[in-house]
């Protein structure tokens, strides 16, 4: 806290005091603005001295009951949060990537009970990097306590596709996941709550949440994650142009976050020219650049030997934080949104990556772009849902079911793993 004290004894000016000090300081800095005419030094040396206490008074009753009145306090819960996705996001959200340099956050990192030691180890490690920002990490294995009061929930809790295991029966064990999870999240989530889905297939978990929760998520507030893709298409684009990636702007993604997705290169531009015209090859744009993007994923399993998490930490950032912050002028940025009402006629009830703009933490989609030349790639990708449709009718016995199943697997992995090593 600052007090500033102008002493002049023979006129005050008050319209001085701006263009003197206030105007130097960021105007939310300056939650009063008490503007005394004091000619007694006596006065002025009480009225600080009283401002002081005041303050100290409110430092410490913060401080002593934990009551966020006086610093602003946000709860992010990490879903699957001992996985690798969740370790390079949590070091971004703990220094105030996602909220800001201002804001507080206490993380909750909900994982599976046989997961709770390695999330006891992450939580050491956060406790070794002193971040200012980061007042609590709770751990648990309870969705109920995970998500109650949270601010932002991210959903990277998905079990993994494993050899010989179907498509079908990878969406089965997830849908499970996220029915039991949704249903949770609609009874104790915070009234403005916002969701991220990130597990995959992110489009169709992300649907099935929003059915679990049957009406009490605003479905304006369940998105699934298309960012990466975002990203990966503006890297490609940069590299072959051979720019720096930020003279790029709004290549979209559109659709599901899978192999049928639509990189979408007709509004995109490079250093400010039409990305067509900077880069003048029609094969490259039409043909290879959608396949490299829809494969990269594949490229760095095959690379590193593990999935991408480095760089869907940082989408899901740039994704959350956009969200809530707002896009800068004239930038569109690729989200998977619920589609009701979208101006492009993809059917309804589907989580679908769109063409974006957010301001005062809601999006909006960018209505009247030219998709002549990607209608059918558009269909196709919509056509596909996943079996996120059906999620309305499933009774939750059979998540449990489907819980139980996986959570065997689970084990007999660990055990096949202890056998190993
Ligand atoms: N949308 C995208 O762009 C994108 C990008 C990368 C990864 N992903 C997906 O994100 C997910 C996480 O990836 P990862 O590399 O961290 O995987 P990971 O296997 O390292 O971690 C997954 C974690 O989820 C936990 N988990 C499983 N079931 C859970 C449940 N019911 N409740 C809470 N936690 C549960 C597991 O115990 C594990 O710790 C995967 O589904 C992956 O396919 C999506």
């Amino acid at each position: 806290m600052i007090i500033v004290v102008c002493t002049r004894t023979t006129r005050f000016d008050v319209n001085d005091l701006p263009s003197l000090c206030l105007s130097r300081l960021p105007s939310r800095c300056i939650d009063t603005q008490v503007v005394f005419s004091l000619r007694d030094p006596a006065l002025v040396f009480s009225f600080c001295l009283l401002s002081i206490s005041l303050h100290c008074c409110v430092c410490w009753c913060s401080s002593f009951l934990s009551f966020p009145f006086y610093l602003h306090k946000m709860i992010v819960t990490i879903t699957g949060a001992a996985g690798q996705v969740a370790y390079s996001l949590l070091a971004m959200i703990a220094a105030g990537e996602l909220y800001g340099p201002e804001t507080h956050v206490v993380l909750r990192l909900l994982d599976l009970e046989m997961a709770l030691q390695v999330l006891e180890g992450v939580r050491e490690e956060l406790q070794d990097s002193v971040y200012p920002l980061l007042d609590g990490v709770e751990i648990t294995s309870d969705a109920r306590a995970a998500f109650a009061g949270a601010d932002m929930v991210l959903m990277c809790g998905a079990f993994p596709r494993r050899q010989g295991m179907e498509r079908q029966d990878l969406l089965q064990v997830n849908k499970a996941i996220f029915m039991e999870q949704g249903a949770v999240l609609g009874e104790v989530a915070a009234p403005g709550c916002r969701v991220v889905v990130v597990g995959n297939p992110a489009n169709t978990n992300a649907l099935v949440l929003l059915h679990a929760a049957k009406g009490r998520i605003d479905p304006r507030h369940v998105t699934a994650l298309t960012r990466l893709d975002h990203n990966r298409a503006a890297g490609l684009l940069a590299a072959r142009a051979g720019v720096h990636v930020r003279a790029v702007r709004n290549c979209i993604v559109w659709g599901n976050h899978n192999t049928t997705q639509v990189p979408d290169v007709t509004n995109a531009t490079i250093d400010g020219r039409a990305a067509r015209e900077a880069i003048a090859d029609e094969a490259f744009l039409d043909t290879t650049f959608p396949q490299q993007v829809r494969l990269r994923g594949q490229d760095i399993i095959r690379l590193r030997g593990k999935s991408a998490a480095l760089s869907t930490g940082k989408a899901i950032i740039d994704h959350a934080r956009d969200w809530l912050a707002g896009t800068p002028e004239g930038v569109m940025v690729s989200m998977a949104v619920y589609s009701a009402g979208n101006p492009y006629g993809i059917p309804e009830d589907l989580i679908f990556s769109f063409p974006c703009t957010c301001k005062d933490g809601e999006w909006t989609i960018v209505p009247g772009l030219d998709v002549s030349t990607i209608q059918e790639g558009l269909r196709a990708t919509a056509d596909e849902r996943g079996g996120g449709e059906e999620a309305g009718g499933e009774p939750l016995a059979r998540a449990r079911e489907a819980r139980r199943y996986q959570v065997a697997r689970l084990r007999r992995d660990k055990q096949l793993r202890a056998i190993i090593t």
